[in-house]
């Protein structure tokens, strides 16, 4: 783990929170602000102050504010001894507090993976914004460079000639010289593959009016949840080499290639091997999920331990009737249908199913304790980014408190 270290200024805190626009008190100073700081930024008292979290209404969305604090200092310290910044991915919380703080502790921008996304966001006054993924339709291409208009640190992915030339007509008539990077492809998801054809695309970028290039981008989805370190990063490394060989030839070509940026939390201690590579986007390192915590650690442990789960579901016991089964309230439209399964904490012989809409399904041989209806558990998500897009908010909690409730601004952007 990183080193520990305080991370966000008072007037960053307090912005963060304008943005966030609802907030609760607990009654003990919390890293030295008063309740009437925070009072002076609460906007809508969503729960009373000083609630537990075992007093929420169930299901709720729960970050453990310690674990993401130490999560960021983690990942900042790992990229700044390895001489790379942070370009955070915002489709992980859609949270315009947490893109703040992000922004307030060193990143150096953040990505979205939707325009919608990127709106909801830049309404809260995120400006920062790495759009990674391309618009292909020109009305949604217009709305983008108005996006770019109130947000000159706007910048757009694009992987095809159509849509280049498409902004930069789009840009023309915004009146804004539009800021591009070259979506390259590693894998097949997306972009334009690598070698002449990226090339050809980032000299045409380079040479239409009203666009102006920033370098590529290149996210491996694949390689992210390849199990065990040593398998992940030779492959990181391998799949990337002619992503940075196009890298060095747009340079060649005289181009300016300032941004060559990707990896996410499973190669974010990887990439800076890479030639040229600029900045790191990964999004999960904050909440983690059970789907990351089975990729392994560097050290040969089987469960990836960099970072730790901070965020969580309450849930309640709605039927104890039957023996080794317990029905709660947190289902598919809780918890997703995402695998690994949630897993309870505490409980290392429940399996939980979210497989109904409503209701969550555990099945033990033994238990720690004995439930009673209404006694709440808690669950590590399968997987963080769709479980957050099911909330509309979510409670920060320190110590079991309630500290701070953020709204998600950008839930069910997906468009
Ligand atoms: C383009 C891009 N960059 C970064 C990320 C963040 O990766 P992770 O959540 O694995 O850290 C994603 C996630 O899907 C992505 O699509």
């Amino acid at each position: 783990m990183g080193e520990r270290r305080s991370v966000l200024s008072r007037r960053d805190f307090l912005s963060a929170g304008a943005a966030a626009s609802a907030y609760v008190w607990i009654p003990q100073p919390v890293k030295g602000y008063s309740a009437s700081d925070l009072r002076a930024v609460t906007a809508d008292d969503v729960v009373k102050p000083g609630v537990s979290k075992w007093d929420l209404d169930t299901p709720a969305l729960c970050l453990d504010l310690d674990a993401m604090e130490q999560n960021i200092a983690t990942m900042q310290a790992t990229l700044s001894r390895n001489g790379l910044p942070s370009r955070p991915h915002a489709k992980t919380h859609k949270c315009a507090a947490i893109a703040k703080y992000q922004l307030a502790t060193g990143s150096i921008g953040i990505c979205c993976a939707k325009l919608s996304e990127a709106e909801a966001l830049s309404r809260q006054g995120i400006d920062r914004i790495l759009m990674t993924t391309s618009i292909p339709a020109p009305a949604k291409i217009r709305r983008a460079m108005q996006l770019r208009k109130v947000n000159p640190q706007f910048i757009q992915a694009v992987d095809e000639e159509q849509n280049l030339r498409d902004l930069s007509a789009a840009a023309k008539e915004a009146g804004v010289i539009a800021d591009v990077v070259i979506d390259v492809a590693v894998g097949t998801r997306s972009g334009i593959p690598a070698g002449d054809d990226a090339l050809a695309l980032a000299k045409l970028a380079d040479t239409l009016p009203h666009l102006k290039l920033r370098g590529l981008l290149s996210y491996d989805g694949g390689v992210q949840h390849v199990k065990g370190f040593a398998a992940r990063k030779a492959r990181a490394l391998k799949t990337i080499e002619v992503n940075a060989e196009t890298c060095a030839a747009m340079k060649k070509a005289g181009l300016n290639v300032e941004i060559f940026s990707g990896g996410g939390t499973g190669t974010y201690n990887v990439m800076h091997l890479v030639p040229g590579f600029s900045d790191i986007q990964a999004g999960s390192y904050l909440f983690m999920d059970m789907q990351y915590l089975a990729i392994g650690s560097e050290d040969g442990d089987e469960v990836f331990k960099d970072f730790a789960p901070s965020l969580t579901v309450t849930t309640t016991v709605l039927n104890n009737r039957f023996p080794g089964r317990l029905t709660t309230d947190a289902g598919t439209k809780a918890l997703t249908l995402n695998k690994p399964s949630p897993r309870v904490i505490g409980e290392p012989g429940m399996d939980y199913t979210a497989g109904s809409d409503e209701f969550g399904q555990i099945r033990f041989e033994q238990a720690v304790k004995t439930y009673k209806i209404g006694d709440k558990l808690e669950v590590i998500v399968p997987h963080c980014d769709p479980v957050v897009n099911l909330y509309d908010q979510v409670y920060g909690i320190r110590k079991d408190r309630v500290e701070v409730v953020w709204p998600i601004t950008a839930r069910g952007k997906s468009q």
